[in-house]
């Protein structure tokens, strides 16, 4: 079905709440006949969705597929830029490779890719990103703040409180940040963060922000190596999550914080990130480039730089490292 017939009909079902609406007025809604009618609604329900029709009342959707598809997103999506543009895939290498190309196009900020699987998902530090099909989330975003690139490692924090906020207003659960980019629920991964920059010496042209989700996989799901140290949302709360609902809660949540931080400035994210951070006040080894320093994370810099003070007492400004806690 064509994607904007298909979209006028899931909304139009979608904003009565559950109750049924009649033909004639989906016809109406949709300008086109109620046989029309009739047959995409048979359309939808191919596509997974479940579909009550009663005579003289209409039709509701009481249940729809869990896909991450524009539509589903989209469908009373409450935002001004992000996710109002969304480019769906079923099958990608990586959704950060083509948000890249999207920038060099000239896309608008807030435009989102978003896949059901990825074939060659990049983590951080040129790892591996694990995204197997319908099970997460693997989705990137484009912003384009007026900044210089100084500022875009916080992008990541602003993120990560995003992304907490979103998984505990879903699913229930506590989620938690360890410094700079790693969702954790229990003390084991469930989200990691990749932001990279697009710039010239003194102005962010973009940033793209790359959210790799765990959501529905089960224990066995994982490879062999990642089963201590990676979950999901079902392993954590024993219940599948509806995918689309996250990815709304995300981009609800980055938007908010986003126009917070470019009127504000960094302070307000700072404390929102301590109070979901792991890190803070616990012993740890922080690899960077060149060296490894053992100490006590003191906290985050007004630039959400990591404070780290080593048994001299001497205190160290991580910019960038792999994090362990002990
Ligand atoms: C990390 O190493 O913790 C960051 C992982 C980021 C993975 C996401 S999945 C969507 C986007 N596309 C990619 O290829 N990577 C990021």
């Amino acid at each position: 079905m064509e994607s904007t017939i298909k979209s006028t009909l899931v909304q139009s079902l979608g904003e009565s709440n559950g109750e049924f609406v009649s033909g004639q007025r989906i016809a109406e809604i949709m300008g086109c006949s109620r046989t029309a009618v009739w047959k995409h609604i048979e359309e939808l329900r191919q596509e997974g969705y479940v579909v009550e029709a009663v005579r003289k009342k209409g039709y509701r959707i009481m249940s729809s597929p869990d896909t991450v598809s524009a539509i589903e997103i989209q469908n009373g999506l409450k935002t001004k830029k992000l996710g109002q543009h969304i480019i769906h895939y079923d099958t990608i290498d990586s959704t950060q490779k083509i948000a890249h190309q999207l920038v060099q196009e000239g896309a608008p900020e807030g435009t989102m890719v978003i896949s059901e699987e990825q074939t060659i998902g990049r983590g951080r530090l040129t790892r591996n990103w694990y995204s197997p099909k319908y099970t997460g989330i693997w989705m990137s975003i484009i912003l384009r703040p007026n900044l210089p690139p100084v500022k875009a490692p916080q992008f990541t924090l602003i993120t990560a409180v995003a992304v907490a906020k979103a998984i505990t207003e879903v699913t229930g659960l506590e989620a938690e940040i360890k410094w700079p980019n790693d969702i954790l629920i229990q003390g084991r991964k469930v989200t990691g963060i990749l932001t990279e920059l697009v710039a010239e010496s003194d102005r962010i042209n973009a940033i793209i922000i790359g959210i790799g989700m765990n959501v529905n996989q089960t224990v066995e799901d994982f490879p062999e190596e990642l089963k201590t140290v990676a979950t999901s949302l079902l392993i954590e709360g024993n219940e599948p999550s509806k995918r689309s609902e996250l990815v709304k809660e995300i981009l609800i949540g980055l938007e908010k914080y986003y126009a917070l931080y470019m009127t504000e400035g960094f302070y307000p994210i700072k404390l929102l990130w301590e109070s979901y951070s792991i890190s803070i006040g616990k012993q740890v080894i922080a690899r960077t480039f060149n060296e490894t320093i053992e100490g006590t994370a003191l906290g985050i810099t007004d630039d959400g730089v990591l404070r780290l003070q080593d048994k001299n007492n001497k205190i160290h400004k991580i910019y960038s490292a792999d994090i362990e806690m002990k």
